[in-house]
């Protein structure tokens, strides 16, 4: 069988248009411009106004991401967002997503941190390399401003809301995802966490009271966690796609924390040139972080035919993940071997044949039905019928 591989052939961001700057932040809590910039490198966020939601931010994001494939919604197999800011616990954003943009394919949220687009990348990539799906949208989107108690300054001044989008699709070229590694170390869930909410402690006056339906963070062990496993990442992925670091062209990390990125790109002797770093304008955007940045190296021209990129996430949980992807170009058409291009259309004349089946099949049970209640009543007046047994 033809190797499949798959290859991000289509990307779009959305970030909302309110900015709240760290100027703005001075005046909200007991911060200063200086120590936010020293200590993170963020120097403005966005934050959501109003109609703006999860899921208005993943639609945007999406139309953009299948404007550049040149796809339609109904073209599109499967859609996955990671999130950890959805707008309801139900329906999940992914299937509102799906709705709203008027795709017709199955639909899931997965949620695992900041982590989660490099979760959701692998988990796509997954779907298509085994034949299941052509075309998946993957999105990265959060409103992490909903979760953010802006009395809290350990927390309010790093995080900020966004949407990035990107299309995967199948291809029989070696483009496209080259590896991934995921990780999970629930031990250090306490170090990144919203308490309340959910199953465990729920919803009450108590719990509002407790000021835990906020993120709680632990900075200095998640600072530590991070510079570590991210140059440990990067370079699993970039052993299990058979390369070195001399060959990686563009590490795009998670925008949380400057410093965190330099330590990170120190350990791995990686220049800071080819480092993308955006994250002093949307600050930590969560899930939404790595392909916000991904389209922003796109649209500077930082990410050109044959470049390996490797994208490398951590946060809550705590998770990591890594991927390495070789970026083919963006034009090139699919050329998808025969038996793949004719697959959908053989699968859609073989649906289409089952479904005239199926209708066949009701229409004559229900002509049955009709003629046997038709002829019930001759056959009684007959005595043609038999009786059940011999007392009826
Ligand atoms: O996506 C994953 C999400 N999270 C992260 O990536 C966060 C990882 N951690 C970090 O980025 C950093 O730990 C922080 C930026 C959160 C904090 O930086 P730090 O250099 O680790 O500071 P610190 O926690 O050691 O705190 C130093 C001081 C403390 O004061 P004292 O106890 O030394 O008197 C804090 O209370 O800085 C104080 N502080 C602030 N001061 C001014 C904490 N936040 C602020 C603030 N403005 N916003």
């Amino acid at each position: 069988m033809t190797q499949r591989y798959s290859k991000i052939t289509g990307w779009g961001k959305y970030v909302p248009s309110r900015v709240l700057t760290n100027a703005d932040l001075e005046k909200m809590v007991d911060t200063s411009d200086e120590w936010i910039v020293a200590r993170t490198g963020i120097r403005e966020r966005h934050v959501v106004g109003p109609g703006e939601t999860n899921t208005t931010m993943s639609v945007a994001a999406s139309r953009q991401a299948l404007d550049v494939a040149g796809l339609m919604p109904k073209d599109v197999d499967l859609i996955i967002v990671a999130t950890s800011s959805p707008d309801h616990f139900l329906p999940s954003v992914a299937s509102e997503v799906q709705y709203q943009l008027g795709a017709e394919c199955p639909a899931f949220t997965l949620t695992a941190g900041c982590t989660g687009f490099v979760y959701a990348l692998a988990t796509a990539h997954q779907f298509i390399a085994t034949g299941a799906y052509n075309r998946v949208l993957v999105i990265g989107s959060e409103v992490i401003s909903m979760f953010i108690n802006w009395e809290d300054r350990n927390t309010c001044v790093l995080f900020g809301d966004g949407a990035g989008a990107v299309v995967m699709e199948a291809s029989s070229q070696p483009t496209g995802v080259q590896s991934f590694v995921l990780g999970s170390d629930g031990s250090g869930g306490k170090y990144l966490k919203v308490r309340g909410g959910g199953c465990a402690y729920p919803i009450s006056h108590e719990m509002i009271e407790d000021k835990a339906m906020y993120i709680e963070m632990n900075g200095r062990k998640v600072f530590k966690f991070a510079t570590r496993v991210m140059g440990e990442a990067t370079l699993q992925a970039l052993d299990k796609a058979g390369l070195t670091l001399d060959d990686i062209d563009l590490l795009i990390p998670h925008q949380a924390n400057l410093r965190i990125i330099q330590l990170a790109a120190r350990h791995l002797g990686l220049p800071m040139e080819k480092v993308f770093v955006n994250l002093d304008r949307y600050g930590n955007t969560s899930a939404a972080s790595i392909p916000i940045a991904l389209v922003e190296a796109l649209e500077q021209g930082r990410i050109r035919e044959g470049m390996n990129i490797c994208m490398v996430g951590f946060g809550g949980g705590l998770t990591w993940a890594a991927t390495v992807v070789r970026w083919g170009q963006p034009a090139e058409p699919v050329e998808w071997p025969l038996v793949w291009r004719f697959a959908p259309t053989s699968h859609k004349v073989s649906m289409a044949a089952a479904k005239v089946r199926l209708h066949a099949r009701q229409l004559a049970d229900i002509a049955s039905y009709r003629a046997s209640s038709l002829l019930l009543p001759l056959y009684t007046f007959a005595g043609l019928r038999k009786p059940k047994n011999k007392n009826d």
